[in-house]
C-alpha cells in the first residue's frame, strides 16, 4: 500500500465534510497511521465519532492560536509515534464579515487573525514538529487560486493563501536541507464548513463547474488522492510546488 508504515497527522478535521477528514480516512486506507486533529473540546467528539473502530487513527486537539496546545501536541505525538512521515494542513479561518463585501474594508484585526490562524499556523507547526520529522517526511496544505487572482468574496483570505503559497516555498528550503518536503495541494470550490462561510458559494461552484476542462466533478476524494501522492515517496523528487485539483479550471481564460 502507498503509506504503509508512515505515520503523520491531519490538522484539524471537523466533520466528514473536511478536506481534512478525506485526506485522513484515505491515508489510514493507504497503510498509514493518522493523527486526526481536533481545534478543541467541542469538535472532539465530532472527530472521535468519525474514527471510532479505526485502530490507525487516534485524535489530537491542537488550536493553533494556542502556543501551549502546540507544545501539548508535539509531546503528544511524541508520545504516540515517536518520529513523524508527514504533516497535513488544513485549516483556515477568516471573520465571516472579512469574506463578503469590499476587500479595502477588511480591519487590522481581521487581516492579523486570517494570516495567523490560515498561514503563521504552518510555520509555526513545522517550526515545533520539526524535531519529529522523519527524513523523508512530507507536509502538505491546503490553498486556494484566490491567491494569485482576485476572486469576488474571498478577499482577506486569499491574501492569506498567497503568503501560505509563498511559506510553502521559504519552508521547502528551510526543511529540504533534512530532505523534508513541502507542497501545496490547491482545490476548486469545495461545499464545506468553512467553504460555507464565504458569501456566493453556490455560485462560484456552478460557474467553476460549467468551464472546467475536465467534464466531470471533482471534491473531497480527489483532493485526498493527490495529498496522497504527495505524501508518499513517489513525490520524493517534488518540493515547493502548488498542485491544483480542480478538474483543470486554474488553466482556463476566456
Ligand atoms: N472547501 C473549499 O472550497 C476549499 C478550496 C480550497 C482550499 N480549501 C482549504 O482547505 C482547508 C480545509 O477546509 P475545508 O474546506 O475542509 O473546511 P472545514 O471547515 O471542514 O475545515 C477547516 C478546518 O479548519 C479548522 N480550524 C479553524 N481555525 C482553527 C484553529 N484556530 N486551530 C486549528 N484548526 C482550526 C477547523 O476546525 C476545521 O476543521 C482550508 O485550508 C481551506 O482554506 C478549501
Amino acid at each position: 500500500m502507498l503509506l504503509e508504515g508512515k505515520k503523520g497527522l491531519v490538522l484539524s478535521v471537523t466533520n466528514k465534510n473536511s478536506i481534512g477528514w478525506a485526506v485522513a480516512d484515505l491515508a489510514a486506507q493507504m497503510g498509514a497511521e493518522v493523527g486526526v486533529g481536533a481545534q478543541n473540546d467541542r469538535i472532539l467528539p465530532r472527530v472521535e465519532a468519525l474514527i471510532e473502530g479505526r485502530d490507525n487513527m487516534q485524535p489530537f486537539i491542537c488550536d493553533f492560536s494556542s502556543d501551549e496546545d502546540l507544545e501539548n501536541l508535539v509531546k503528544n505525538v511524541e508520545k504516540a509515534y515517536g518520529k513523524i512521515d508527514f504533516l497535513v494542513h488544513s485549516a483556515a479561518f477568516a471573520q465571516k464579515s472579512d469574506l463578503e463585501g469590499r476587500f479595502i474594508d477588511t480591519s487590522r484585526e481581521g487581516f492579523s487573525l486570517a494570516l495567523d490562524i490560515s498561514c503563521y499556523s504552518l510555520v509555526k507547526l513545522c517550526k515545533t514538529l520539526e524535531p519529529l520529522f522523519n527524513d523523508n517526511a512530507s507536509v502538505v496544505c491546503m490553498s486556494y487560486l484566490g491567491s494569485t487572482r482576485a476572486v469576488g468574496n474571498y478577499n482577506v483570505m486569499g491574501v492569506a493563501k498567497a503568503a501560505l503559497e509563498s511559506s510553502v516555498r521559504y519552508l521547502a528550503q528551510d526543511l529540504g536541507k533534512n530532505g523534508v518536503r513541502v507542497n501545496t495541494v490547491s482545490p476548486g470550490p469545495i461545499n464545506t464548513l468553512a467553504a460555507r462561510g464565504i458569501r456566493g458559494l453556490s455560485e462560484m461552484i456552478d460557474v467553476v463547474g460549467s468551464k472546467t476542462p475536465l467534464n466531470k466533478p471533482f471534491g473531497q476524494v480527489e483532493v485526498a488522492k493527490t495529498t496522497a501522492y504527495l505524501l508518499s515517496d513517489l513525490s520524493e523528487g517534488v518540493s515547493g510546488q502548488i498542485v491544483f485539483v480542480d478538474s483543470g479550471y486554474n488553466i482556463v481564460g476566456l
